[in-house]
């Protein structure tokens, strides 16, 4: 699949972001290596600390239906409109980005719009990360 369809889903999944505390709306997109997409939003709470990223909604949703084997993940975020800038992802994503992926293959696109993104492995934002090789 083109970065650009997977960042398409993104921006689709974002619309459904559960944000009234902060505004912030996250959506991501996570493509299995057999071309299946798992959409997630985050999904915020009053009592603040339940809340969950977009990108854990995805891998959880995916995982959930048996899924293990990942090869990239697209991600937007921002407040009200259009995106205006990258949203990466927090440590604790990344951290479950590293259970479940090779992370010298694992691409992590962040992206603005379908045409404007980067594109990292998850080793470069989370070097040196401890994962289940380690154990
Ligand atoms: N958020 C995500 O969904 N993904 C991230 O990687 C960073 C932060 C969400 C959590 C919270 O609902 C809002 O963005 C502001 O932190």
């Amino acid at each position: 699949m083109e970065n650009k369809e997977l960042i398409r889903l993104a921006l689709e999944a974002r619309e459904m972001a559960y944000a009234p505390y902060s505004k912030y709306m996250v959506g991501a997109a996570l493509l299995t290596t057999k071309g299946r997409v798992y959409k997630g939003c985050n999904i915020e709470n009053a009592a603040y600390t339940p809340s969950n990223c977009a990108e854990r909604t995805a891998f959880f949703k995916a995982v959930s239906e048996g899924e293990r084997e990942f090869e990239a993940i697209a991600i937007v975020g921002g407040y009200r409109g259009a995106p205006t800038s990258y949203a990466y992802p927090c440590g604790v994503c990344r951290q479950v980005m590293m259970e479940f992926c090779d992370s010298a293959k694992f691409r992590i696109i962040t992206a603005i719009s379908e045409e404007q993104y980067l594109e990292q492995t998850l080793a470069e934002l989370l070097p040196n990360g401890f994962g289940p090789n380690n154990l």
